[in-house]
């Protein structure tokens, strides 16, 4: 099939590659010049695993390319809407102005002869999107079918996710004949796909807007429910490390999402449920989400936490003290910063005068662009030299498999926050460290309770 993707960000990029991999002839439309050039010549702009390797071999098949010239999607049979939808300065809302960019630079080009083409979405949209953009569309006179087709990937697993996806879900419209054209479009695109039976659900457009913000309101749920546990278990002498090990048996509550820790961050979770929550309000629905702000909040206290464990570790005050933060993404194999708990971390205990020093496997270059006031370093040697508290707030591998006995050699006074509770306090107790965790407080016992 004759592809566009519109939007060549981590989602739109890596969806184009998979795209092409699967046989289609993909054009990625992209308004970054600079994007662009680097996607054509195989460099991804992005850090993200098998992404360079499926890149070039694309590129190399003569099956993919990238453009900023609108006009060359014009004849696509297909076209994905993967530019992103932020959060808008100051509110809760998504930032809706790339999708209706992109869905004006198509009505802009599209044919009015070839017959119909389909629009496929995979941005995350407040549900309603995908109608608005149907009657934009027939408004304009071109025959477009809209569908909404969601994108579940994560960053550091995305080409894994796309060509391997759990399920897949299109958004239909109403209109039976239209509702065929863009079922049977997609099925021819992911046919390879369809064919390993993945699950393919067929809604209509707004449950599949849905599904996607419920699936990561669910996700955010799971994971502030086990930092509430967390600060249950600093109150009170007990492990949520193994606390959540144990509910985690019981399937219906299920072992994944539970890692306690600095909380969630990244480019969707927390835009996506404050997006969520603003969509409800709209709707007069607002009670429905009340509880997301509550999520929102127990992830926002986890990133003081861990800037107030530091500063009782100092003493109260971080002037004068030598501080390594150890991880700046938002999560380990990424380079992504937006909205990252570690990087939050690190600027807050800057700005309270500690002289702080942080490092990032992935993540250095971007970090020196986007916070020139911080100390930047390559490595944790040069990170932890003479430091007085060292926070790992990203669990990339190589900081799990630290060495505690050959760090103690390097820092002036030997405290750690495992700020993702990835270390074996056991371990770090043991080389000399004094080792804290996010509610693994197991040396203080509950206030017995009154019999
Ligand atoms: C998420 C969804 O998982 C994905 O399905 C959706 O398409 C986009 O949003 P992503 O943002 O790549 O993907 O990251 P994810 O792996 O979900 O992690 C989100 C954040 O939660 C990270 O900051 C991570 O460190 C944190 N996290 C995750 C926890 O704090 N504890 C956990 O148990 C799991």
């Amino acid at each position: 099939m004759r592809i566009s993707v519109i939007g060549c960000g981590y989602l739109g990029a890596v969806h184009a590659a998979c795209m092409a991999r699967l046989g289609h002839d993909v054009i990625g439309l992209d308004v970054d010049q600079a994007k662009v050039t680097s996607l054509n010549a195989g460099v991804p702009p992005f850090y993200e695993p098998d992404f360079p390797e499926l890149l070039t071999s694309q590129l190399a098949a003569g099956r993919l390319r990238f453009t900023t010239d609108a006009s060359c999607i014009a004849d696509a049979q297909v076209h994905f809407i993967a530019v992103g939808t932020p959060q808008l300065a100051g509110r809760n809302a998504a930032d809706l102005s790339y999708v209706r960019s992109a869905v004006n630079t198509l009505i802009e080009v599209v044919g009015t002869s070839a017959g119909p083409a389909v629009i496929a979405g995979k941005s995350t949209v407040p549900v309603g999107t995908a109608e608005r953009i149907q009657q934009i569309c027939d408004e304009s006179g071109k025959d477009l079918v809209v569908v909404w087709n969601p994108e579940f990937l994560r960053e550091g697993f995305a080409v894994q996710d796309t060509l391997a996806p759990d399920r897949i879900v299109y958004g239909l419209p109403d209109d039976p004949e239209r509702a065929e054209i863009g079922r049977r479009c997609l099925d021819e695109c992911y046919q390879e796909l369809l064919g390993d039976r993945t699950p393919r659900l067929l809604t209509n457009h707004a449950t599949a807007e849905l599904v996607k913000v419920a699936a990561n309101s669910f996700l955010a749920t799971k994971i502030s429910f086990i930092n509430a546990m967390a600060e249950l278990c600093d109150a009170t002498g007990g492990d949520v490390t193994q606390l959540a090990e144990a509910i985690g048996y019981d399937d219906r509550i299920g072992r994944k999402f539970l890692r306690a820790g600095v909380g969630f961050g990244g480019g969707c979770l927390p835009k996506d449920i404050r997006a969520f929550m603003a969509r409800a309000g709209e709707l007069g629905v607002d009670q429905a989400l009340t509880f997301l702000r509550e999520v929102d909040a127990i992830n926002l206290r986890q990133r003081d936490k861990a800037v107030e464990m530091a500063s009782k570790l100092l003493g109260g005050r971080f002037v004068g003290h030598k501080v390594a933060v150890l991880g700046a993404a938002f999560k380990p194999n990424s380079d992504d910063l937006r909205d990252s708990p570690a990087l939050q971390v690190a600027q807050q205990i800057w700005s309270r005068g500690a002289d702080l020093v942080i490092t990032d496997p992935a993540a250095a270059d971007a970090l020196r662009h986007k916070r020139p006031n911080l100390q930047v370093v390559d490595t944790v040697a040069e990170a932890v030299q003479d430091v007085d508290v060292v926070l790992l707030l990203t669990e990339w591998q190589e900081y799990r498999e630290l060495d505690p006995v050959e760090l103690r050699n390097l820092v002036r006074t030997p405290n750690i926050i495992d700020g993702r509770n990835v270390l074996e306090p056991a371990r770090w107790i043991e080389a000399g460290w004094n080792y804290r965790g996010m509610g693994r407080h197991a040396n203080r016992t509950a206030t017995p309770v009154s019999l």
